[in-house]
């Protein structure tokens, strides 16, 4: 596809694209100039640093999932309150990736400088600031309870989940079910919020609205999985982030959780690097090998895919249409990305 081809790989990408991204091209399209409408402040440096962020894409998955639940639960006749909305997400994102990354000490988004490593943390928790009451003033035109009340709602998990993740900073003893209350706040609400407002939006039906809601949070769950996998099995160059890095700021995700699980003597090692905030020669590629040994990378991208496909299911309601198709097609789409 010519177009696709010219487009920068920045978009929900691969076999995705295909099935998806012509579907609603036109409305991500919108929901770039909204963006760039809502990010522009008479402000010099607010908008220098909104210009900064948008500046570089990411996946756009949000917005997507929001527009494409919408239309897959009839269609709604606002199509801008629509844009907005998506929009609206998409700026909440934006919000929490500039706050996480002065939280995580990373210093590399979209493959460049973060934030806060391009002007310092005190102007990146201003602009985190400044976009989500930017966010949420968006979402206000739209009038309705409502979606304000599971955007406040997901807003509040996700702050939930950052800070219960600081609480267990270099605790090795933490248990999968801490981990998935952790990962089901910090990325979960967010994807299954998108979901449910497009729901109202198409002004479904309950079925479908659950049906709906259930869809994002196994689909953020499975997502979030697969990030921290990548952050295992990719490089920075690759994922545009640091790799490697959540063990080094004491963040046992699962897969290190498993290890600890099946290895009495991975315990020490794992603290030993927290505390040093560094790898000795070789432990990172070290890690892995004991990670494959255990099959613990194949059993967690397994335990995504079965997180994919109870999504899948939940869409069983609705009716079938290519924007069905669409949604149907993301799960694999997230556990499999690159990227
Ligand atoms: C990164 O989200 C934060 C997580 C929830 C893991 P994305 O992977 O969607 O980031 P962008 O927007 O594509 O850069
Ligand atoms: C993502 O957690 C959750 C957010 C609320 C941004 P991560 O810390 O794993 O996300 P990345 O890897 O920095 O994108
Ligand atoms: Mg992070
Ligand atoms: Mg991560």
């Amino acid at each position: 596809m010519q177009f696709l081809a010219a487009k920068k790989q920045t978009d929900l990408s691969d076999n995705v694209v295909k099935n998806v991204f012509d579907l609603i091209r036109d409305d991500l399209e919108l929901v770039e100039t909204e963006f760039e409408r809502q990010a522009g402040s008479n402000i010099q440096v607010i908008n220098y640093l909104g210009n900064y962020l948008l500046e570089t894409k990411g996946k756009r998955v949000r917005p997507a999932l929001l527009i494409l639940s919408t239309l897959a639960a009839g269609g709604c006749d606002d199509k801008q309150g629509m844009i907005r909305l998506a929009t609206v997400m998409e700026m909440l994102h934006t919000a929490t990736l500039v706050h996480d990354d002065i939280i995580d000490n990373a210093d590399l988004r979209r493959n460049r400088s973060s934030l806060n490593a391009k002007f310092g943390n005190q102007a990146a928790v201003l602009m985190g600031d400044w976009l989500y009451m930017s966010a949420f003033e968006t979402a206000l035109e739209e009038r309705s309870l409502e979606i304000l009340d599971i955007l406040t709602n997901l807003t509040r998990k996700m702050t939930e989940g950052e800070i219960m993740q600081l609480t267990l900073i270099g605790d090795v003893e933490i248990s999968e079910e801490q981990y998935f209350d952790v990962l089901r706040r910090k990325t979960a609400y967010l994807f299954s919020g998108c979901c449910e407002i497009g729901a109202l939006l198409a002004g479904a039906d309950i079925e479908q609205q659950m049906a709906l809601r259930d869809f994002g949070m196994n689909l953020g769950i499975a997502f979030q999985l697969a990030d921290d996998l990548l952050d295992f099995t990719s490089d920075e160059n690759a994922i545009g982030k640091p790799a490697g890095s959540d063990l080094l700021e004491g963040k046992m995700t699962l897969p290190l959780i498993k290890l600890v699980q099946s290895d009495g003597s991975a315990r020490s090692m794992l603290e030993n690097i927290m505390e040093k905030g560094e790898y000795q020669n070789g432990t990172r590629a070290e890690i892995g090998q004991v990670l494959q040994r255990f099959s613990i990378l194949d059993s967690t991208r397994k335990m995504a895919l079965k997180y994919g496909e109870a999504a899948r299911k939940s869409l069983d309601v609705l009716p079938e249409t290519g924007y069905r198709s669409a949604l149907e097609a993301i799960p694999d789409f997230v556990v499999t990305r690159k990227k």
